[in-house]
C-alpha cells in the first residue's frame, strides 16, 4: 500500500469513529441489586441453662386466704351487709382533707402511714374506698395469711379532747369513732355561741364516750365498766371478740353481754336503758321549749348562756350521737342528762 493510501484510509477511519462517538448516547441507568448471598454456617452452641423447678404450696401464699373456704366469704358477705360496707358517705366526704382520714378507707391507711391523726390530714383521697378489708387489716402486704393482722391496735390520743383511748383491739375503732369537737369554752358575757345546725361533738364520738368525757365540763365523768372490764372493748360487744368468729355485722347482740350479765334478753340491764330514755324525753321537752331545739330536734342557731349550751351539747352526745342509749358508758349518760335536766329548770 502507497503512503498516500495508507493516509486516505486512516483519515476515512477518523472521520468514521468521529461519526460512531458524535451518535453514543448518555449512560444507562443502574440495575437493580442482585440477590443475597447464601446463609452462612451455624454459631457455636450457647452454655447449658438451669433446670426449671415447679412451683410448691409454700409459693402458692395467696391461697392461704383466696382458698374457697367459708372463712373469707362469710367475712365479705357479713362485711357487705354492715354500714361500713353498704353507707355511702365516703363518695361525699372522702373527697375532702378534713374527712378522709376516716371517711374513705385508703385515706385512713395513709394517714397511719404517715402517723396523723384525722384533724391534720392536709389532702383529700382523689379515689376513696370504703372502710373495707384493707382498711382495718394489712391485705395484700406479705400477701400470707399475716396479712389478716389489724392495721393498728396502738392506743388512741384523742384530737379534740385531751384524753386516750387504750381497748385493745377496740383501739383500732376508735380512731375514727371518736369526737371530733369539745364543748367550746363560754365567751367573756358568760355565753356559748351555736354556730350551725351542725353543731355538736360531730357524728361516731362513741370511744370518747367511754372515756367519760366529751360533755360539759361541770359533769366530771368516769371511764365506763365497759372501758375498765371489756377486754377489746368495740370488738367484744360489736364483734363477739377476736378470731375467725369475729361477726363483721358489726351489730352488738346479746349472746356478746351474757358473759357477764349471765340472765339478759335485751340490752336493758336492770331498765336502765328504759331509765335513761324517760330522762332523755324529759330533756329534749326543755331544750324545745327554751327554744334551744327545733321541732325537727337540730339546734337552733344563736348564743345561749353556758349552762343552757351545755345542756344541748350532752343531749346532742347522750341521745343523738352516741346511739347507744347508754350502754357505752351509762353512769356518765345518766349524769349528764341529770345535771343538764337542772340547767334548764
Ligand atoms: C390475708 C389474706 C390474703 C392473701 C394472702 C392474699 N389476698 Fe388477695 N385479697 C384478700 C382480700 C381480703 C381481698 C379483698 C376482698 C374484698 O374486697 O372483698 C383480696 C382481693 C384480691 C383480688 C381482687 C382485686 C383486689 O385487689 O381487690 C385479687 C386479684 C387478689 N386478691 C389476688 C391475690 C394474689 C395474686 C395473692 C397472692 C400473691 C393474694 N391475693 C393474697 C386477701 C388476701
Ligand atoms: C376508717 C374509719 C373507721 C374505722 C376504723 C371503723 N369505723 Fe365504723 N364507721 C365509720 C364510718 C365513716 C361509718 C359510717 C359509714 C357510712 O354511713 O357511710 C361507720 C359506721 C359504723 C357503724 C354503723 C353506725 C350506724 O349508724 O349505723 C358501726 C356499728 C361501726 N361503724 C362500728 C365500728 C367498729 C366496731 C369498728 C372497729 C372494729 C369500726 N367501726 C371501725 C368509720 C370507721
Ligand atoms: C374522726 C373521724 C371523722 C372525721 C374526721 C369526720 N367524720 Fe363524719 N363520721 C365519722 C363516723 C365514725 C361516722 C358514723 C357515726 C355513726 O354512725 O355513729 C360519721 C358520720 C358522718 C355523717 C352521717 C351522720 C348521720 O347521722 O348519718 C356525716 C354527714 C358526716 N360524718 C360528715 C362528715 C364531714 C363532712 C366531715 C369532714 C368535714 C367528717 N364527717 C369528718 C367520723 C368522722
Ligand atoms: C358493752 C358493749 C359495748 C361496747 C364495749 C361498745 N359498744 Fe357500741 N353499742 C353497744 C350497744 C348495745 C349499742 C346499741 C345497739 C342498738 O341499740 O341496736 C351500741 C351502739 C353503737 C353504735 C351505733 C350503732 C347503730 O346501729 O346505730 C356505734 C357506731 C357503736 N356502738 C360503736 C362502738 C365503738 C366504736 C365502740 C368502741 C370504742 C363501742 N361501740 C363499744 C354495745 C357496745
Ligand atoms: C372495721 C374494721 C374491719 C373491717 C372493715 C374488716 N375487718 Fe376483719 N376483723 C376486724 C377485727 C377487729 C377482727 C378481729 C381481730 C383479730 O382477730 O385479731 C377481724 C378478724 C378477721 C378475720 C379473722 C382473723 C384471724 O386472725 O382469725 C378474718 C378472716 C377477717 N377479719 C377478714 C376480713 C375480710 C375478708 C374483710 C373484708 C370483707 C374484713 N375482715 C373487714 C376488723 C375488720
Ligand atoms: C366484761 C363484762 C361485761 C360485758 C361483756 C358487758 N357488760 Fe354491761 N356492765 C358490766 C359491768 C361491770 C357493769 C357495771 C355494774 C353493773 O351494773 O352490773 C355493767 C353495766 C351495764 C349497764 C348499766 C346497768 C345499770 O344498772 O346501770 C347496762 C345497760 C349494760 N351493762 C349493758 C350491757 C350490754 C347491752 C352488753 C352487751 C352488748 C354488756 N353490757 C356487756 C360488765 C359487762
Amino acid at each position: 500500500m502507497s503512503i498516500k493510501k495508507a493516509i486516505v484510509l486512516a483519515s476515512v477511519l477518523v472521520v468514521g469513529l468521529f461519526f460512531l462517538a458524535a451518535c453514543a448516547g448518555p449512560a444507562g441507568q443502574v440495575g437493580p441489586a442482585g440477590p443475597a448471598g447464601p446463609v452462612g454456617p451455624a454459631g457455636p452452641a450457647g452454655p447449658a441453662g438451669t433446670n426449671a423447678t415447679n412451683p410448691t404450696a409454700a409459693d402458692l401464699t395467696c391461697t392461704q386466704c383466696h382458698n374457697g373456704t367459708d372463712l373469707f366469704f362469710s367475712k365479705q358477705e357479713e362485711w357487705a351487709s354492715s354500714q361500713h360496707g353498704m353507707g355511702e358517705l365516703f363518695i361525699g366526704e372522702g373527697y375532702q382533707a378534713g374527712c378522709a382520714g376516716c371517711h374513705s378507707g385508703g385515706g385512713f391507711t395513709d394517714m397511719l402511714a404517715a402517723g396523723l391523726t384525722p384533724d391534720k390530714v392536709t389532702t383529700g383521697d382523689p379515689h376513696p374506698s370504703r372502710q373495707d378489708c384493707r382498711a382495718c387489716h394489712e391485705i395484700h402486704t406479705t400477701y400470707t395469711s399475716a396479712d389478716y393482722a389489724l392495721r393498728t391496735s396502738a392506743p388512741v390520743a384523742q384530737f379534740a379532747t385531751a384524753s386516750t383511748f387504750d381497748g385493745g383491739a377496740g383501739n383500732l375503732c376508735a380512731n375514727c369513732h371518736q369526737a371530733r369537737r369539745a364543748l367550746p369554752a363560754a365567751a367573756a358575757d358568760g355565753t356559748i355561741k351555736v354556730d350551725s345546725t351542725h353543731w355538736g361533738p360531730h357524728h361516731g364520738p362513741q370511744s370518747t364516750f367511754l372515756l367519760g368525757v366529751g360533755g360539759s365540763s361541770d359533769v366530771k365523768g368516769s371511764p365506763s365498766p365497759h372501758y375498765s372490764n371489756v377486754t377489746d372493748t368495740c370488738v367484744a360487744c360489736h364483734m363477739g371478740g377476736k378470731g375467725e368468729n369475729a361477726d363483721h355485722t358489726f351489730t352488738p347482740t346479746v349472746a356478746n353481754c351474757t358473759k357477764c350479765h349471765a340472765d339478759a334478753t335485751t340490752f336493758d340491764m336492770n331498765g336502765a336503758v328504759t331509765a335513761l330514755q324517760a330522762k332523755i324525753e324529759t330533756l329534749k321537752t326543755a331544750l324545745t321549749g327554751a327554744g334551744l331545739l327545733d321541732k325537727t330536734g337540730a339546734p337552733v342557731v344563736g348564743s345561749y348562756p353556758a349552762a343552757k349550751a351545755g345542756a344541748l351539747w350532752n343531749y346532742l352526745l347522750v341521745a343523738v350521737e352516741d346511739k347507744s342509749n347508754g350502754v357505752h358508758n351509762m353512769p356518765y349518760a345518766e349524769a349528764l342528762i341529770d345535771a343538764s335536766i337542772a340547767a334548764l329548770k
